[in-house]
């Protein structure tokens, strides 16, 4: 994620520039301190004799260059140097666009200058390499070279695409069908301003995500779910697709992913039910969606009671002799299972 500072930025760029480069909300700030996450950085691959500029890449690549003109990355080079523009990623082109040049419309000819040009066809590796020369220094991708993602083939370029292309009407955005579906559904952008807006992402989430966790699209077609479909969450609340210290690429551990937005489970309590910050909270809840009510993971929730409360002998279950393993669910009594400030118990 850009951080919140970042993002101001960013968005704030116009207005800076329309008000001559002052700060608007404040404080103004010495220039050496602006930061970008992103450190820009000319690639140096071969000599600048290599390099052909992206007026060239234009002529014949209209609509990529019409495409790549709206986003930062057109924005982010410093003008002249040796390989801004298309050439930050596709590295040095001039061989390519002479011979293109030269071929006309022989095709022999032309499958061979495609080949003098780096277009991502290339193992994970080389791909992500490409964005990784300035991106490995933005917080958010550092850790990408250990992500799941990354050791299972999946480079940037299978998410976000620097330029995409859309058809004259835009690409069709399918509306959900059913009525209550709508109602609780967040308007949609038109495609091409959430392309802008989101990160450069293919396609929305979480649709991007399904299409290839098709099990966890199933889950969360079940009753009781965080409504991701509607749009309401993102997948991206909870995980950081570019790799985390966290399995499975959670953007904090544990429980600590989940009390970001259910802060009330975060206490500290006089008395912490202990699973809660040592399992997590996963160990009663699935994080997707499921059958039960409150994501339980068990359609009676005093069996995941029982997983650990396990023997009706030992001292940590009093009551066992009384039999209120059969009979209804523990919390109508421990209500406050998450932690408690006043029952060591957990009943109020
Ligand atoms: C599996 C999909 C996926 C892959 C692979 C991926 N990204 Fe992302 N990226 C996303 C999503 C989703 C977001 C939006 C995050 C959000 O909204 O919280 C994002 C956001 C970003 C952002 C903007 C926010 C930020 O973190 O600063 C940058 C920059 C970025 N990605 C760069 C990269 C680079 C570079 C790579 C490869 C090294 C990469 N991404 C690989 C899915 C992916
Ligand atoms: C004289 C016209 C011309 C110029 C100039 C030109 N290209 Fe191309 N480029 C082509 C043609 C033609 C193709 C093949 C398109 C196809 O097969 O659909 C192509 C293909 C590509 C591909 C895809 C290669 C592949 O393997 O599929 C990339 C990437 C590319 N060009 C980038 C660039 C960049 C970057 C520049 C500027 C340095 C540039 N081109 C300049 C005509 C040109
Ligand atoms: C930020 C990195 C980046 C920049 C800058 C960039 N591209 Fe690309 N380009 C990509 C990636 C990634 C792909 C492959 C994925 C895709 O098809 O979107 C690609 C693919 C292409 C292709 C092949 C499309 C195909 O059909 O396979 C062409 C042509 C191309 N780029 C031209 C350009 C031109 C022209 C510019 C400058 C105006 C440019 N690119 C700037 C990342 C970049
Ligand atoms: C030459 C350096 C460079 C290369 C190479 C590069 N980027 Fe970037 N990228 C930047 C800079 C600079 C920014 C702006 C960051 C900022 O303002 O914080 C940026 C921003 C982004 C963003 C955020 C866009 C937004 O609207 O907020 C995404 C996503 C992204 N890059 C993805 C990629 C991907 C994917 C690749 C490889 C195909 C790539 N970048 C290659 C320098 C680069
Ligand atoms: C191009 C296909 C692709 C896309 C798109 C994609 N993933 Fe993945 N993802 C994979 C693969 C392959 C793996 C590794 C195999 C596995 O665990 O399923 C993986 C692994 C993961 C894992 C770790 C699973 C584990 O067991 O450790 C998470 C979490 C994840 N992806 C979330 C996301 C999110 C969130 C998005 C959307 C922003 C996304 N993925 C988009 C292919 C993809
Ligand atoms: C409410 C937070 C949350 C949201 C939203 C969320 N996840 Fe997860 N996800 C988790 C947690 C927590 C785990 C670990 C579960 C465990 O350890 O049993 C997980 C596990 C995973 C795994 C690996 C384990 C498995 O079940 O295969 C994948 C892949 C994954 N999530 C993908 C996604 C995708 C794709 C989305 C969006 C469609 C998404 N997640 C939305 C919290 C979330
Ligand atoms: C020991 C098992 C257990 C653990 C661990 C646990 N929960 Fe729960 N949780 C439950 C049970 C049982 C209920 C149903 C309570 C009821 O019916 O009154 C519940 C209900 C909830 C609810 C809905 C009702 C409410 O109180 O708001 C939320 C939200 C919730 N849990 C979040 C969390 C979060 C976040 C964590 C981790 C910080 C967590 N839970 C850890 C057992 C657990
Ligand atoms: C981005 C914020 C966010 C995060 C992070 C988040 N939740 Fe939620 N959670 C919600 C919202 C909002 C609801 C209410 C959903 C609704 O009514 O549609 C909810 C509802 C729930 C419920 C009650 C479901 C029911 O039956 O109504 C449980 C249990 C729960 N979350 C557990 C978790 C767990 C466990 C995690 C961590 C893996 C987690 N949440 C992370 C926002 C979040
Ligand atoms: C993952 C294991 C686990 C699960 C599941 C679990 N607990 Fe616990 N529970 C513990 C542990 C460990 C303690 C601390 C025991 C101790 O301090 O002696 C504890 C303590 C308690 C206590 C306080 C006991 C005391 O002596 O202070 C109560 C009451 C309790 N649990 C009720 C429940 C109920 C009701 C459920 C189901 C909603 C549940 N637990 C689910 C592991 C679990
Ligand atoms: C009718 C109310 C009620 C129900 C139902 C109930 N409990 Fe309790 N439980 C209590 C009370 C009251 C205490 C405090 C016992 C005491 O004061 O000695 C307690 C104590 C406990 C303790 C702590 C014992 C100790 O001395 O450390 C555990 C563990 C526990 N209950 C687990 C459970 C589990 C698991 C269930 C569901 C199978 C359950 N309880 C159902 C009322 C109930």
């Amino acid at each position: 994620m850009v951080s919140p500072h970042n993002k101001l930025v960013i968005w704030s760029l116009p207005i800076m520039v329309a008000l001559g480069s002052t700060w608007v909300w404040g404080q103004k700030q010495p220039a050496a301190q602006k930061t970008d996450s992103v450190a820009w950085k000319a690639p140096s691959r071969g000599d600048a004799s290599q390099y052909a500029g992206i007026e060239i890449c234009s002529t014949c690549h209209e609509d990529e260059a019409r495409q790549f003109g709206k986003t930062v990355h057109a924005k982010a080079g410093v003008e002249g140097t040796t390989g801004a523009g298309c050439e930050s990623c596709h590295g040095p082109g001039k061989a390519h666009a002479d011979a293109q040049m030269e071929a006309g419309s022989d095709t022999a000819k032309i499958d061979a200058a495609k080949k003098l040009i780096f277009s991502f066809h290339s193992k994970t590796e080389e791909n992500a390499a490409r964005c990784l020369d300035c991106h490995s220094t933005s917080r958010d991708q550092d850790l990408f070279n250990r992500s799941e993602h990354k050791l299972n083939g999946v480079a940037c370029n299978e998410c976000h695409a620097p330029h995409l292309l859309f058809g004259a009407e835009g690409r069709e955005v399918k509306e959900p069908m059913i009525a209550q579906g709508k109602f609780f559904s967040a308007p949609r952008l038109k495609e091409e301003n959430r392309w802008l807006s989101e990160s450069l992402l293919r396609n929305k989430q979480p649709e991007l995500c399904f299409g290839c966790h098709r099990t966890i699209q199933a889950q969360f077609a079940l009753p009781t779910h965080h409504r991701v479909p509607e749009g309401l969450m993102k997948c991206t609340d909870c995980h950081n697709a570019h790799g985390t210290f966290q399995r499975p690429l959670l953007k904090k551990s544990n429980w600590e992913a989940c009390v970001a937005c259910h802060t009330e489970k975060r206490g500290p309590f006089v008395f912490e039910h202990a699973p809660v910050k040592v399992e997590g909270c996963v160990i009663c809840h699935t994080p997707h969606g499921s059958v039960t009510r409150n994501l339980l993971t068990r359609r009676e929730d005093r069996f995941s009671c029982l997983e650990c409360h396990v023997d009706p002998f030992a001292a940590n279950v009093p009551h066992g002799r009384l039999g209120f393993q059969t009979r209804g669910e523990c919390v109508r009594c421990h209500a406050t299972i998450h932690g408690s400030n006043v029952s060591e118990y957990f009943i109020q």
